[in-house]
């Protein structure tokens, strides 16, 4: 570790403390019954969070250090659910000094690690904005592991519900705009509303914070 920094993505993909905390995390998790938050979940926040910074035209650092922070924001489930958020970011500085980060670099991802959440997070770099919008417009038939339809709950049923979720990202017109498309046999509109209003608050907050307003639009009717 020293000012230099040389750390990439796929060293930290690769390093065995990502992979055996981010399987485990997620073992932690489905034991509880949430849905799927392993490697599928991380690279998706890392890759939709890079992308939001890349559209808007910040630096490449910043959208390499989103790519990073996202995919490591969820280590911490695997220690507990409360709290994740820190949990997470200390974790991710063990993996960040073992692979050549800066001091800064493993700053500003700690900073957006600890910060992810809805549970007091606060948003004072454009990373944390970054994966709060990647990871909080996660939603996806895809992450429900349930099999049993009779069993879903309220979380199964929103999830199940989305059969296509795409961010467009409009730098000129600064909109970040999230579509989903709903199964409403599986899912009332106001279901999905009773369970993701204040993680659409708060994606509200991170869009402000990088000087564009997020909206969202379900079945092609816009919601927000
Ligand atoms: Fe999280
Ligand atoms: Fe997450």
């Amino acid at each position: 570790m020293g000012n230099e920094s040389n750390g990439t993505l796929q060293k930290v993909i690769s390093d065995p403390r990502t992979v055996v905390y981010i399987d485990m995390a997620d073992q932690h998790l489905e034991r509880i019954g949430y849905t799927e938050h392993g490697r599928k979940h991380a690279e998706f926040v890392s890759q939709r969070a890079a992308y939001i910074l890349e559209k808007l035209g910040f630096p490449d650092k910043s959208v390499r250090l989103a790519a990073i922070a996202g995919y490591l924001h969820d280590l911490g489930n695997l220690i507990s659910r409360t709290n994740h958020g820190f949990s997470s970011a200390f974790l991710a500085k063990d993996i960040l000094d073992e692979n050549n980060f800066s001091i800064e670099d493993t700053a500003t991802i700690m900073s957006a690690v600890g910060n992810h959440e809805d549970d007091g997070g606060e948003i004072t770099n454009e990373i944390t904005a970054a994966i709060i919008i990647g990871d909080k417009t996660h939603v996806h038939r895809s992450r429900v592991r349930n099999r049993n339809f009779i069993s879903f709950d309220i979380h199964d049923r929103v999830n199940y519900a989305v059969t296509e979720s795409r961010i467009d990202v409009d730098s000129a017109a600064k909109q970040i705009i999230l579509n989903l498309a709903i199964d409403t046999g599986i899912s009332e509109v106001v279901e999905y509303f009773e369970i993701f209003l204040s993680r659409m608050l708060l994606c509200k907050r991170a869009a402000e914070y990088l000087g564009t307003k997020f909206s969202m639009f379900i079945n092609n009717v816009k919601l927000i």
